[in-house]
This record gives structure tokens, C-alpha cells and sequence, in this order.
């Protein structure tokens, strides 16, 4: 077994006890939770913060001058601060609370995509990309006539950035729009590189974060993207809360996204004018319940140290691609070496369908997701319809992966493989 010992290791099984549905059973066994790419558990911190918040607190933001309505006003600023330290942004203003990743993109798509793409110019993505980081830039290519382009990948997923410059031959490259990790393969784009060559053309470059804010140091002022997104529930927050992070300077020149509520400064019947940022982009009650929540997710991923996740997520990884090769039949996707993915594996299993498979695992309590996971051009690009898909986090033990093991061997049994 490859082992990657780091002194940063994590105290799995104290960290498995904060997560109250990690012991529940399914199917008369202890569930092994391998889905984390799709969504997140929650610590008991996250669902106490989200009922205190309503036991004690509960009013809407931005409008009661009475205590309650300026003490939720309060704890949801506050997490705006958790978001800007969380990604160490330059300043609060430049955090806008979305429901999602996909929200976020949509935004940057319908804003700043709208005001400054047109015919002759390009969009640039990748096949590699979620399909939230691609329908929008189909959408806006068809709304402004901008040509959209699509990075290749090499048989292990990794882009071959040589394609770059002849795109930039075609016109004014405006967006370049990647993911940080693939939420398929694991694949992590060389970013630093790829931002470098979107400067150069003019371009903005816009990072789906989706699948690392949850487990590794990220940092705007390192990555030099220009807008970074992130959902708050695969980073152990509640559903229906995400951030979009961007540079003041683009923020400021947008117009807004949607429109009514806090967004607006002053309404007459004629014209209205908009709310400074970041509220310029919140329109209606924002989702401020579980933007307290993602609080408590932020500081409870901050105490058990974003390093040492990512770290154990490598180590993870690396165990499950070596037991998988125990198993007769089946083929791994994607970068062979654990060191250049991050806690993502998919596979296919002979000539059995993923979904058989998932269905299979199932019975053994092992949760797995099974189809094109929102990214089918690339599952296409390599050539298959579909892969199984195991996902690791902080509290993923291997033990879950040995459960894993069991469960496809039987799987092969079963279909008679
Ligand atoms: C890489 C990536 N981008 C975007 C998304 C979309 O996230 P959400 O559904 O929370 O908007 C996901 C979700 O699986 C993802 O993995």
C-alpha cells in the first residue's frame, strides 16, 4: 500500500463521532458514506447553529430595527466575514452569497458575460468542466455571438493547454472559464498557468471551486482567478447557500443579476439604483439561516485544518486506488497517481453498468453515485456512458473503502462476472 504519512494526520474516528447520521444503518449495516463529491455530511456543530439560529434568533436581515432583526442582521454579516477569511479575500465587499456553485457562475455569465462579450470574441472552457461551468457559457456564446471553446484532455484528464493560443487566434479571448478539481476524475487543472495565459489575452478567468473550498487551503490572492465559486453544502454547510467570490473592480462595473429587495438603494417608478456591493447581487431574503450554519461549517473545517484534510484525502485516496486494483475487472479513471488527484476515484467494473453496481453497493450500506455526474462530455470524451463514483472526506476511514472492496467483489458475483 502507498502510504503518504504526513504529521498532519487526521483523528478520523473523533471527527466520524461530530457526524450524528454516520450512525445510522442502512440495509442492517453501519453506512459507509462515499459520495461526498455530490454533498457533504454535516457535523452536529453545523445542525446546532442552524436551530439555535431559529430558536433564538430568527428575523429577517437588512430591515427590523428591533434586537432580533439586528442580531440576524449581525450573525449574517458574520458569515460573510467566515466566507472572506475562508478564502482570504481582500475585502468583505467582494463576497456575494448565491445559493450555489451553479447560481454563482449563472451570475458571472448573465453580468459580466453580458456586458463584455460579442461576436468576435471567445470563450474559453474544458471538457473536464461540471456541467454548471458550461451550460452558461453555451447560453451566453448563443446570447452574444462569442465563439466557445473547450480545452482538451490528455487519456488521464489532464488539459493539453497547447490548444490555447490557436483559440486566441480566432478573437478576443474574454473568459476562461475551469474547474479547480474535476468532480469526475479528481484531476486538478495547473491553474497558475492557465491564469497566467488568460491575463495575458485580457481575459478573466472564472474558478469552479466547487470541489476544493470544501477540503483544501484556497486562497484568492494566491490563485489570481477573478471570480471563484463555491457551494456551501459540500463544505459541510446546508443546502441553499454558496458564495461567489470576485474582484471588487469587475463586482463594481456589473450590472445586477436579479433584481428587488436588498439589492436596491432607491426605488422610484421611473428608475431605481442599486445597493453597493455586495448586496447589489442579494436579491430577496437571502438565504441567511444557512449562510449562519455555513459559519459553523467554516470554523469547524478551520479547526481541523484545511491542510491536514487535503493531506488525508491524498492518503485516501492513494489506499483506495490500491485496493481497487484488487479487484478483478475493474478500471480506474482518470490520473493514476493519488498525488495528482484529489479525493475522487471513478471506475467501471467489466462489462457490469454502474448503475448495477451502485444498486449493488447499496445493499452493502456503501453509498456511491453511478452515471455521468453532471459532466457528460467528458465521461463521452473518454468513451464511456457512465463510471461509479466514490468520493472521500475528513471523515472517511478506510474502512469505508474496504467496505467499498467487499461490496464490488460481491458485485461481480452477483452479475456473474
Ligand atoms: C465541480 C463542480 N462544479 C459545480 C457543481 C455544482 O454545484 P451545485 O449543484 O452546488 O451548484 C458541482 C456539484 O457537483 C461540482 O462538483
Amino acid at each position: 500500500m502507498a502510504t503518504h504519512e504526513t504529521d498532519t494526520a487526521l483523528d478520523v474516528a473523533r471527527i466520524r463521532a461530530d457526524f450524528p447520521i454516520l450512525a445510522r444503518e442502512v440495509n442492517g449495516r453501519p453506512l459507509a458514506y462515499l459520495d461526498s463529491a455530490s454533498t457533504s455530511q454535516k457535523p452536529r456543530a453545523v445542525l446546532d447553529a442552524m436551530r439555535a439560529f431559529y430558536v433564538t434568533a430568527n428575523a429577517n436581515v437588512h430591515r427590523g430595527v428591533y434586537t432580533l432583526g439586528v442580531e440576524s442582521t449581525d450573525a449574517f454579516e458574520a458569515a460573510r466575514d467566515a466566507v472572506q477569511g475562508l478564502l482570504n479575500a481582500p475585502s468583505r465587499r467582494e463576497v456575494v452569497f448565491t445559493r450555489n456553485t451553479t447560481e454563482a457562475i449563472n451570475l458571472v455569465a448573465q453580468t459580466h458575460g453580458r456586458a463584455t462579450c460579442g461576436p468576435g470574441d471567445v470563450i474559453v472552457s474544458t471538457v473536464l468542466e461540471h456541467h454548471a461551468n458550461l451550460v452558461p457559457w453555451q447560453v451566453l456564446a448563443e446570447q452574444t455571438g462569442a465563439t466557445l471553446r473547450f480545452l482538451d484532455i490528455d487519456d488521464e484528464g489532464h488539459l493539453q493547454l497547447d490548444a490555447l493560443d490557436g483559440f486566441a487566434r480566432e478573437g478576443r479571448v474574454r473568459i476562461v472559464a475551469v474547474t479547480h478539481q474535476s468532480n469526475t476524475l479528481g484531476v486538478r487543472p495547473p491553474v497558475d498557468e492557465i491564469v497566467r495565459w488568460a491575463h495575458a489575452q485580457g481575459a478573466v478567468v472564472v474558478l469552479d471551486a466547487a470541489q476544493t473550498v470544501p477540503n483544501r487551503p484556497v486562497d484568492v490572492q494566491t490563485l489570481g482567478a477573478d471570480f471563484v465559486a463555491f457551494s456551501g453544502h459540500k463544505t459541510l454547510g446546508p443546502t441553499g447557500i454558496g458564495a461567489l467570490w470576485g474582484r471588487e473592480e469587475l463586482l463594481q462595473a456589473m450590472p445586477p443579476f436579479l433584481t428587488g429587495g436588498e439589492m436596491i438603494r432607491s426605488v422610484r417608478l421611473d428608475r431605481t439604483a442599486w445597493n453597493t456591493l455586495p448586496w447589489k447581487f442579494e436579491a430577496g431574503t437571502p438565504a441567511y439561516a444557512e449562510a449562519v450554519a455555513l459559519h459553523a461549517a467554516i470554523d469547524y473545517l478551520t479547526a481541523v485544518g484545511l491542510e491536514a484534510i487535503d493531506a488525508h484525502e491524498l492518503r485516501i485516496t492513494a489506499y483506495a486506488l490500491d485496493r481497487l486494483a484488487e479487484v478483478p475487472g475493474l478500471r480506474v479513471v482518470g490520473p493514476r497517481d493519488a498525488a495528482l488527484r484529489g479525493g475522487v476515484v471513478s471506475f467501471v467494473l467489466d462489462d457490469v453498468h454502474p448503475h448495477d453496481v451502485a444498486e449493488i453497493l447499496d445493499r452493502h450500506a456503501v453509498c456511491v453515485r453511478a452515471g455521468h455526474h453532471c459532466t457528460q462530455p467528458l465521461v463521452e470524451r473518454l468513451g464511456l456512458a457512465a463510471t461509479v463514483r466514490a468520493s472521500f472526506y475528513l471523515y472517511t476511514a478506510t474502512d469505508d473503502v474496504d467496505r467499498l472492496v467487499e461490496g464490488l467483489l460481491d458485485a461481480r458475483r452477483v452479475m456473474g462476472v
